[in-house]
This record gives C-alpha cells, sequence and structure tokens, in this order.
C-alpha cells in the first residue's frame, strides 16, 4: 500500500518564497560575504535554491548531524557525523535547515558554531513547526510556519522517502 501524501505548498509557492529570503538576505548582508552552512542532507535542495537567490558573494559548506531519539523525536543528543572542511571564525554564516521541530538539534549547533567565533551566526529554514518547540531557538529567516504534521518533500523524507518531491506535502503513512 502507498503512502498518502497530500500538497500544503506547491513547487511555485516554495519557489517564490525562496525569492523572497534571498532578497531579505541580500539586502541584510550588502557590502559583505555570506557562508551558508547547509545541514544534510534535508537542507541540500533548499540551500541550492537559496544560494542562487541571494546577491551578494556566497559560500556553500556542508555539516551533517544525528540526533538520537525514537522514530518522531529527537532527543537533544546530537552527534556529529560530518564537520565543516574549514574555520567559520570571523565569517558571517548562516546556518541552511530544512525545518526547526523542538529545536533540540539545532539548540545543540547553534552553541557548537558559536564556540568557533564566527563573525556573526543566524539562522534561516524552509519550515518551523513552534508548536513542538521545547529547546529555545529562534530564526532570523523563516519559510513557512507550520501546524504539527509531518512533512516530506522538497528535501525532507520519511524513512528516506520522498526527499526528491518538488513541493512540500504532508505524509499519512498507510
Ligand atoms: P529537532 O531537533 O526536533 O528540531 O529535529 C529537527 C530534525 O528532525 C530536522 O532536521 C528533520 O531532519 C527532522 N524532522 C522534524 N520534523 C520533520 C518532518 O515533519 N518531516 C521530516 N523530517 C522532520
Ligand atoms: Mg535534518
Amino acid at each position: 500500500m502507498a503512502d498518502k501524501i497530500e500538497m500544503m505548498y506547491s513547487e511555485y509557492q516554495v519557489s517564490e518564497r525562496i525569492r523572497q529570503l534571498g532578497q531579505e538576505i541580500s539586502k541584510d548582508y550588502e557590502g559583505k560575504e555570506v557562508t551558508l552552512i547547509c545541514i544534510l542532507k534535508g537542507a541540500t535542495f533548499f540551500a541550492c535554491e537559496l544560494a542562487k537567490r541571494i546577491k551578494v558573494p556566497v559560500q556553500i559548506e556542508f555539516m551533517r548531524c544525528s540526533s538520537y531519539g525514537n522514530e518522531t523525536e529527537s532527543s537533544g543528543v546530537v552527534k556529529i557525523i560530518q564537520d565543516l572542511d574549514h574555520p567559520i571564525r570571523n565569517k558571517h554564516i548562516i546556518i541552511v535547515e530544512d525545518i526547526i521541530d523542538t529545536g533540540r538539534t539545532m539548540h545543540y549547533l547553534l552553541d557548537v558554531l558559536n564556540q568557533r567565533g564566527p563573525a556573526s551566526l543566524k539562522l534561516c529554514a524552509l519550515l518551523d513547526k513552534p508548536d513542538r518547540r521545547v529547546a529555545d531557538v529562534s530564526l532570523d529567516y523563516t519559510g513557512f510556519v507550520i501546524p504539527d504534521k509531518f512533512i516530506v518533500g522538497y528535501g525532507l523524507d520519511y524513512a528516506q522517502k520522498y526527499r526528491n518531491l518538488p513541493y512540500v506535502g504532508v505524509v499519512t503513512p498507510e
């Protein structure tokens, strides 16, 4: 049996919103260079589209974390599986994430990256699910604020499936 997937934001709506975020970031970082830290794997589609919409010079770096927990909720015990290749000291950093849910993963990551002495550190996520927040995390750039539903598409997966859907959808597992 197939999982049921219902569209929440179309490909066009997502791309329009990313274009607006790109404009906002270009304005905020005028005269500066910015480094996007893309959190693998979920944020890849978003980070690539966002980078193309930013008018100031952009560098892209990648980081991969895993958060232990059960299937639906992270525990806050975060392990860095793939770290950055370069130091971020004195650089303007924007973390690019797919979704902030409980906030536990990002709370830990912000702390780790802050200790490395960036010139500035901001957080940009395509989706924000504030109803589930347990750790204090504030977003600087948000694509969409969404209700407590399990999302797939545009990089987000359910058991590693559906990342390649070009839209954001809600999955109801069969
Ligand atoms: P947090 O530590 O609870 O904020 O976990 C955030 C991570 O959980 C995200 O980076 C996603 O990998 C995953 N996640 C949370 N909610 C969803 C969802 O609705 N769909 C897919 N992945 C999700
Ligand atoms: Mg993730």
